[in-house]
C-alpha cells in the first residue's frame, strides 16, 4: 500500500485544476444502462473508484473503454442483472445499479454494500423507493433482489432521519425515468451531483421537471437513447483545495471552484477570517499569506447546507484558528476517523458524541499516520501541509479512491510531497 510522505510548512503557490465530481460521474457510469446506445462521458477523473466501476459494469457485460484521458465511452447492449458480492462490497456507490437494471431488465439482483468507516450505510430508502415505483424488493442471501415487471410511475418521500439520499435520489430517478406514468420524488436530494445526473438523463431523452429543487417529477418515456456528456467540476475536491492553501498559508487558483455549489462551505470560511476572492463563476482565489483565523461553529447537513464530505477537512483548518471551535456531524455521526489522527499531530481536538471540539490554535507537528476513508484522508494532507516537520500518510489508497492524482497537483503547487510505492 503505498504512502505520502510530506515536509509541512511550504506555502502552496499557483493554480490548481479541480477535476470532475466523483459523486457525479458514478451515478452516470450507472445511467449508461438504461439504454443499449453508446454514451460518452467526458471530464471524468481519474480515480480508482472510477476504474473500479468500469470494471462492475464490464462484469455486468457492457463494452466500456477510455479512449483519451477524462473520456469513457459506455455501450450496454447486453447486461446481465447480477452485481456481485466480491465486486459491490468494495465500492458502495455501485449500489447505484439498482435502478438502471431494475429498469433496464425488469429485474436485478445487487449485493447489500454493507457498512464503512463512516458509519452504517442503510439502503431503506432505496428500498422504500423502488417499491413505491410498483417493484416488490426482498433481502436475500445478502443481495437486494427487485423484481420489476410491473414497473410503473409513483410518488414517493424519500426523506429519512438524517435527510434525503443522494444514491437513494439517483436509484429512483433513474428507475422513473422509463416506468410507464408520471413520478412524483418528494425530499429528493439537491445535491449538484443528482442535477448534473438529471441533466445527462434530459440529454438521453427523459422528462424531468424541478431539476436541483426537492421536489422531482419524472414523465416516463418508453427508452432512452445515447448520450454525450461533460462531468461537472468536484465541488468537494474545490473545497479541499480551498481548505489546503488557507492551511498552508498559501496564495491558489482554485480553477473549477464554484461559488454556486460551495455557498455553505464559502459562508463558514467567511465566519472564519478565511480570505478568498470570487475571481469568476468557475475560479476562486485564496490569499492566505497574512491569515488570522478565528474559529467557528459548523454543522453539516444536506445540500445546500455545509457537506459531510467537507467536515475533516474543516476540522484540519480549524487546528489553526485562534479559539475554540465546533463541528457537528448530522448526516454520518460516526464520521470523525480523523480525530485521532489529527490529535497525533499535536492538534487538540476530541469527539463529545456528535461533534468534534477543537481548539487552536495549535502548532502542529509531522507524524505518522493512517487514512482511513477519503475525507479523513484529506484532511490529513491538510494537515501535514502546515504541520511542522515530516509527515508519512499511510494507507493512501483511500485517496486515490476520490482525489485525482493529488500528489501531482500538491508538487505543481509547490508542495514538499513524494509518493512512496508499497
Ligand atoms: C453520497 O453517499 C456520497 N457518495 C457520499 O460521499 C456523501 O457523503 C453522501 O452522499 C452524503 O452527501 C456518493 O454519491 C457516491 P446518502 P450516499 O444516501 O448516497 C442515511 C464521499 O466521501 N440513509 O445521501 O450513500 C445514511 O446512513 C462519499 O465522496 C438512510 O438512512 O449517502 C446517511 O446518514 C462518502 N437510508 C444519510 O442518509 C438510506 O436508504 C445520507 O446518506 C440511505 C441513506
Amino acid at each position: 500500500m503505498d504512502s505520502l510522505l510530506i515536509k509541512g510548512g511550504v506555502r502552496l503557490d499557483g493554480e490548481v485544476s479541480v477535476s470532475g465530481a466523483k459523486n457525479a460521474c458514478l451515478p452516470m457510469f450507472a445511467a449508461a444502462l438504461l439504454t443499449s446506445e453508446k454514451c460518452v462521458l467526458k471530464n471524468v477523473p481519474d480515480l480508482s473508484d472510477v476504474r473500479f466501476m468500469a470494471d462492475i459494469l464490464s462484469a455486468l457485460g457492457a463494452v466500456v473503454s477510455n479512449p483519451s484521458k477524462g473520456v469513457w465511452e459506455i455501450e450496454a447492449r447486453e447486461i446481465s442483472a447480477f452485481a456481485p458480492y466480491e465486486l459491490v462490497r468494495k465500492m458502495r456507490a455501485s449500489i447505484c445499479l439498482l435502478g438502471p437494471l431494475s429498469a433496464r431488465l425488469k429485474k436485478a439482483e445487487v449485493s447489500l454494500p454493507g457498512g464503512c468507516v463512516i458509519g452504517a450505510r442503510p439502503v431503506d430508502l432505496h428500498i422504500k423507493g423502488m417499491r413505491a415505483l410498483g417493484c416488490s424488493v426482498e433481502i436475500e442471501r445478502g443481495y437486494i433482489c427487485v423484481d420489476a415487471r410491473k414497473m410503473r410511475g409513483g410518488q414517493v418521500y424519500l426523506g429519512g432521519r438524517f435527510g434525503s439520499t443522494v444514491t437513494g435520489t439517483a436509484n429512483v430517478l433513474m428507475a422513473a425515468v422509463v416506468s410507464p406514468g408520471n413520478t412524483l420524488i418528494e425530499n429528493a436530494a439537491c445535491e449538484p451531483e443528482i442535477a448534473d445526473l438529471c441533466k445527462m438523463l434530459v440529454k438521453m431523452g427523459a422528462i424531468i421537471d424541478g431539476i436541483g429543487s426537492p421536489t422531482l417529477s419524472i414523465s416516463g418515456v418508453p427508452r432512452l437513447g445515447g448520450v454525450e456528456h461533460s462531468v461537472l467540476p468536484d465541488r468537494i475536491e474545490a473545497g479541499t483545495w480551498i481548505a489546503a492553501a488557507a492551511a498552508s498559508r498559501g496564495r491558489v487558483l482554485v480553477k473549477g471552484a464554484q461559488k454556486r455549489t460551495l455557498g455553505s462551505f464559502l459562508d463558514i470560511l467567511e465566519r472564519a477570517g478565511c480570505p478568498f476572492e470570487i475571481r469568476s463563476a468557475n475560479s476562486i482565489y485564496v490569499d492566505a499569506s497574512n491569515i488570522k483565523l478565528r474559529p467557528v461553529e459548523a454543522v453539516t447537513l444536506p445540500y445546500p447546507g455545509f457537506p459531510t464530505d467537507l467536515q475533516a477537512q474543516l476540522c484540519a483548518l480549524m487546528t489553526l484558528a485562534d479559539g475554540i471551535s465546533i463541528i457537528t456531524e448530522r448526516i454520518y455521526p460516526e464520521r470523525f476517523m480523523h480525530v485521532p489522527e489529527l490529535a497525533r499531530m499535536g492538534a487538540q481536538i476530541s469527539r463529545e458524541g456528535p461533534s468534534a471540539i477543537i481548539a487552536g490554535k495549535t502548532k502542529l507537528s509531522g507524524a505518522p499516520v493512517m487514512a482511513s476513508d477519503l475525507r479523513a484522508s484529506a484532511a490529513l494532507v491538510i494537515a501535514a501541509l502546515a504541520a511542522k516537520g515530516e509527515t508519512l500518510i499511510q494507507r493512501i489508497y483511500h485517496l486515490d479512491r476520490g482525489y485525482d492524482n493529488i500528489d501531482s497537483k500538491l508538487k505543481a503547487l509547490g508542495a514538499k510531497v513524494e509518493r512512496l510505492k508499497a
